[in-house]
């Protein structure tokens, strides 16, 4: 099963991939993770896209083109994936398709998760994360069981520096104007579903199964 998440900024990517992850024993691939381990790791990589992404910006295409041909020839992408966060731009859709053609593994289904802006606004506020595994949490909607500490190894939450108010409203920004023609894009290649992201996490969870079982 190779799936792709479309969402905005805080739609809840991250938190759907991880239980899908879980579900279908396939690996998230998402990459932001992908590129704070190299701003974490200051590797060459790392340091050209952390300015991007303390800005609210998007790394260049041929970074994350690169990156992203190297990370799905690997082994355990075989038996399928779920993208999260890429592709992000028509750009980056077009290379993409043209990597899985030379594969010849085509996406199965493009998800989008449907969240309006005011949503998001709200709800960033309230994210912590665990930087080493990438788990995510929220402080009303999805709180660790104990406060500001991950769930298994009881280190400490962060909040990501990109969650402040302006920078979240700029990342909103971008996705309209870069990110959201993607749903056209998937839409004429008959393989767009979407789901109504302000429902619960659960119920969110729900629908994309139902949806990518339809
Ligand atoms: P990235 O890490 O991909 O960030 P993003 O797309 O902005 O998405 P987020 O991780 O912020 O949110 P999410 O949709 O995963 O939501 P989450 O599940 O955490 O990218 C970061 C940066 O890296 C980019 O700005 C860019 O600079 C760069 N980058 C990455 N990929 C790139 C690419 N392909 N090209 C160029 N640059 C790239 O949920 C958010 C919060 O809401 C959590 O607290 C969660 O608990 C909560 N929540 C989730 N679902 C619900 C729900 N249904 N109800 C209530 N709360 C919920």
């Amino acid at each position: 099963m190779r799936i792709l998440l479309i969402g905005p900024p805080g739609g809840g990517k991250g938190t759907q991939a991880k239980n899908l992850m879980s579900k279908f024993n396939i690996p998230q691939i998402s990459t932001g993770d992908m590129l704070r381990k190299h701003v974490k790791e200051m590797t060459s990589l790392g340091i050209k896209a952390k300015k991007f992404m303390d800005n609210g910006e998007l790394v260049t295409d041929s970074i994350i083109l690169n990156m992203m041909k190297e990370r799905l020839i690997q082994k355990d992408c075989n038996n399928g994936y779920i993208l999260d966060g890429f592709p992000r731009t028509i750009p980056q859709a077009e290379g993409l398709d043209k990597l899985l053609n030379s594969l010849n593994s085509p996406l199965d289904k493009a998800l989008v998760i449907d969240v309006n802006d005011q949503s998001i606004i709200d709800r960033m506020g309230g994210r912590r994360v665990h930087p080493s595994s990438g788990r995510i949490y929220h402080i009303k909607y999805n709180p660790p069981k104990e406060k500001d500490k991950d769930d298994i190894t009881g280190e400490p939450l962060i909040i990501r520096e990109d969650d402040i108010k302006e920078t979240v409203k700029k990342r909103l920004k971008i996705y309209h104007q870069l990110t959201s023609p993607l749903i056209s894009y998937y839409s004429t290649k008959n393989i767009l579903v979407t789901v109504d992201g302000t429902l619960s996490i659960n119920d969110v969870y729900k629908s994309i199964l139902k949806k990518i079982n339809d």
